[in-house]
């Protein structure tokens, strides 16, 4: 839906750069991506604590969370995704003008709404970070049951049993889950945002 025409933005007077030189680092969004069980809000936690521990703005968007509040009224089928990922996108948006890193951590399965996501900040803004794990793994893990439900048909729409993940073609940032730890995939992780110039030059962990 367009909006309204007589709505007119109010320009701020604080800038997101403004708040940046304050925080002594740029804002930026982390978007891990990956079917359930893939380690994606484990992995942004210990990045977000990493991180922390630099001084830096941090905040994570978690799926789960989300689902308790901003999108409680949202279930799994294809429309209901598409829109939990408009609004985390546009809460993303929002934190990165207010000079945060933020961290999202939603299965977000179709690539078109990943990139969707993706254009609604500047190149450079949204990095991609696939959390790659065997679907096979995610269901050894099952750490909530869901998988053993969605295989009783318990759980309809479910990410890679019933429902599809579409994996990111050229993500910023891969993280093979199931082969390395959680320690090194945040440490692989915070080392890329150095090198990409993302966090300020510091010796690398
Ligand atoms: S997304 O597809 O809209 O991005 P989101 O990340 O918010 O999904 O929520 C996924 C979480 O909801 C999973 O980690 C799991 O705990 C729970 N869940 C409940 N039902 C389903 C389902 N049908 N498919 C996937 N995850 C589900």
């Amino acid at each position: 839906m367009e909006y309204d025409k007589n709505i007119v933005w109010h320009h701020s007077q604080i800038s997101r750069s403004h708040r940046e030189s304050l925080n002594g680092h740029r804002s930026v969004i982390l978007w891990f991506t990956g079917l359930s069980g893939a380690g994606k809000s484990t992995i942004a936690h210990s990045v977000e604590a990493q991180l922390y521990q630099q001084g830096c703005r941090t905040f994570v968007l978690d799926g789960d969370n989300i689902r308790h509040g901003l999108s409680k009224d949202l279930g799994f089928e294809d429309a209901d995704r598409k829109e939990n990922i408009r609004r985390i996108a546009e809460v993303a948006r929002l934190m990165l003008d207010a000079g945060n890193i933020t961290l999202t951590a939603f299965i977000s399965p179709f690539r078109l709404e990943r990139e969707l996501a993706r254009s609604t900040v500047a190149d450079g803004d949204f990095i991609e970070i696939y959390c790659n794990c065997d679907l096979t793994v995610c269901e050894q893990r099952d750490v909530k049951g869901l998988y053993r439900r969605a295989r009783l048909g318990e759980i309809a729409h479910f990410t890679g049993i019933s429902s599809p993940y579409e994996p990111p073609e050229t993500p910023e940032i891969v993280i093979d889950t199931d082969q390395m730890s959680i320690e090194e995939c945040s440490t692989h992780i915070i080392n890329n945002l150095h090198k990409m110039g993302i966090l300020p030059p510091n010796s690398p962990i």
